[in-house]
C-alpha cells in the first residue's frame, strides 16, 4: 500500500574503499546570493557551474515570481531581470528555502521595497535575522517586522559605516546587495570573510558595482553603473569537497578532488592530515590517501571563516567515529547542530554530548542500520558513516541531502562506493 510520505532512501553497503577522481560540483552557498543579486538591475546573467539542487530550483522559482525569466539547463542558468515587477515573496516560497532572506537586500536595492515573511527557525536552531534588519535600517530602510510579514521601504538608501557585532554571512551579503543602490559609500566592518562573500563581490563587480575588501573584515561598496550582460562561473563547493574527503578518509582509499580551491577547506584538510591521511594540494586539485585507520585529533571548534566551518562539522565527526582515541568537537555557531549524533550512535558510534561539545571515542567498527536524515549536513554525515560501516545502512531522508548535494550517489559510485538512491512513498 502507498504510504503518506515521499522519501529519498539512500541504500549503502559499507566497507568499500574509495578510489578515483571526483569532479566537485559548484557551490550552493555561492550560487544563492548571486541569484538574488541578479535582480539588482535590468540585466541578463549567464551563470555557469550552478549545481542542480532543490534550493537552486526554489531560488529560480522566486526569481520568476518576481518577474524574471530564470531557467536552468544542466549546470547553466540564464536570468533576464528586465521585467522585475513584484517586490514581495510569498510565505510558501520563503518556506522552501531559508536563504530567501537574501532577496531582502536585493529587492530593496531594485524596487525600494521588499515584503517577505520571516524565515523562522530551522533544524539548526533559531537563526535570527536581527543583524540583517539593523544593518538595513542603518542604510535608511524603514522596516516593520511587527506583524507576520517583514515590510521594508527605502525612499533613498544612504551609504554609511556598519559595524557587525558578529561576522554573519547572510547579513554581510544582504548589506552588500542593498548598498549597491545607496548614495555614497558603505563600509562594512566586522564583515564575514567566507569565500562565498568573495564570489558575490566578483559577480557584483561584473555587474558594474564598485566593491572591494571581500576576504578581509572590511568591505567597501560604492555605486553601480548599468551593465547589460553578466557572465559568471560559480566557484566549487568547499563543503561538498570536504564531505568527499571525509568519506575517503573514513573508508580508506585514494581520491582526487578536482576543480576545487584547496585553500577554501584547508582547516578540514588540516584535521584529516592530523588523523593520518596523506594529502597533497595542487592548483585546483586535492589528492587524499587514507589507510582507513585514523587517529583522533584532539579538539576542534567551529568558527567563522577562516576557522573550521560549522557546515563541515557533522561530516568530519562521521569520519572520526572509528579514529583511535578521543576527539572533542565544540560547535560555536549553531545551537542545534548535533542532531546527527543520536543517529550515528545507532550505528555503534560512542559519542557523548556535553552542552555544545561532542566527545567522540573511536570504536573498532560500526554496524549498518536504518537512520533518519535530520538536516542537510547531518544527513551527509550519516552517508559518510554508512560508507564506513559493516553491512547495510539505509538513510531515510525527506529531501535534506538533495538540497545541497548534486547527484551524490552517482559521484560516490564513481569512486567505487556501493550506494544507490531510491525514491518512494513510505
Ligand atoms: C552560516 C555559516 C556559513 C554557512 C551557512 C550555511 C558561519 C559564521 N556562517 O551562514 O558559513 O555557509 O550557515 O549553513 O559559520 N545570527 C544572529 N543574528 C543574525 C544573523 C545571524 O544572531 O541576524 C547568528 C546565528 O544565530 C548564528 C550565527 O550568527 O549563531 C551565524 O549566522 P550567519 O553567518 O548569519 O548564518 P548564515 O548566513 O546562515
Amino acid at each position: 500500500m502507498r504510504g503518506d510520505f515521499f522519501m529519498d532512501i539512500w541504500r549503502i553497503r559499507g566497507g568499500k574503499k574509495l578510489a578515483g577522481v571526483c569532479f566537485v560540483q559548484g557551490s550552493k552557498n555561492a550560487s544563492l546570493p548571486i541569484l538574488a543579486a541578479s535582480i539588482l538591475g535590468p540585466a541578463e546573467s549567464e551563470l555557469h557551474n550552478v549545481p542542480q539542487l532543490k534550493d537552486i530550483d526554489a531560488a529560480l522559482r522566486i526569481l520568476r515570481h518576481l518577474g524574471c525569466v530564470a531557467e536552468q539547463r544542466d549546470n547553466e542558468v540564464y536570468i533576464n531581470a528586465n521585467g522585475v515587477t513584484n517586490c514581495s515573496i510569498s510565505h510558501k516560497l520563503m518556506l522552501e528555502m531559508r536563504s530567501s532572506v537574501i532577496f531582502m537586500g536585493a529587492l530593496l536595492a531594485r524596487c525600494g521595497e521588499a515584503r517577505l515573511s520571516p524565515p523562522g527557525g530551522c533544524q539548526l536552531g533559531k537563526r535570527p535575522i536581527d543583524l540583517h534588519l539593523d544593518a538595513l535600517r542603518r542604510l535608511g530602510a524603514e522596516i516593520d517586522d511587527s506583524g507576520g510579514e517583514i515590510i521594508c521601504r527605502a525612499g533613498d538608501l544612504r551609504g554609511t559605516e556598519i559595524a557587525l557585532p558578529f561576522p554573519s554571512v547572510g547579513a554581510t551579503e544582504n548589506i552588500m546587495l542593498a548598498a549597491t543602490a545607496a548614495k555614497g559609500e558603505t563600509v562594512i566592518r566586522g564583515a564575514a570573510r567566507e569565500p562565498e562573500i568573495g564570489a558575490l563581490q566578483d559577480y557584483l563587480r561584473r555587474m558594474g558595482c564598485e566593491v572591494h575588501g571581500a576576504g578581509t573584515d572590511t568591505i567597501v561598496i560604492g555605486q553601480r553603473r548599468p551593465v547589460r550582460h553578466i557572465d559568471h562561473r560559480i566557484l566549487s563547493d568547499r563543503i561538498v569537497a570536504a564531505t568527499v574527503a571525509c568519506a575517503a578518509a573514513a573508508c580508506g582509499g585514494s581520491v582526487e578532488l578536482r576543480g576545487v580551491e584547496p585553500g577554501h577547506f584547508s582547516t578540514v584538510l588540516h584535521f584529516l592530515k592530523q588523523a593520518g591521511c596523506d594529502i597533497m594540494c595542487q592548483n585546483r586539485s586535492v589528492w587524499l590517501r587514507s589507510g582507513g585507520k585514523l587517529h583522533a585529533v584532539g579538539e576542534i571548534s567551529t568558527e567563522p571563516y577562516p576557522g573550521f566551518p560549522t557546515d563541515a562539522q557533522p561530516v568530519l565527526m562521521a569520519a572520526l567515529l572509528k579514529a583511535k582515541g578521543r576527539t572533542l568537537i565544540r560547535e560555536t555557531i549553531f545551537e542545534n547542530r548535533f542532531r546527527q549524533v543520536p543517529e550515528l550512535v545507532r550505528l555503534g558510534a560512542d559519542i557523548t554530548l556535553h552542552d555544545r561539545t561532542a566527545e567522540i571515542r573511536g570504536v573498532d567498527s560500526l554496524r549498518g542500520t536504518a537512520l533518519s536524515a535530520t538536516d542537510l549536513r547531518g544527513g551527509a554525515a550519516m552517508i559518510v558513516a554508512g560508507l564506513s560501516a559493516e553491512g547495510e545502512t539505509l538513510v531515510y531522508d525527506a529531501g535534506h541531502i538533495r538540497r545541497g548535494y548534486e547527484r551524490f550517489d552517482t559521484r560516490l559510485r564513481a569512486l567505487g562506493a556501493d550506494i544507490c538512491l531510491d525514491q518512494s512513498y513510505v
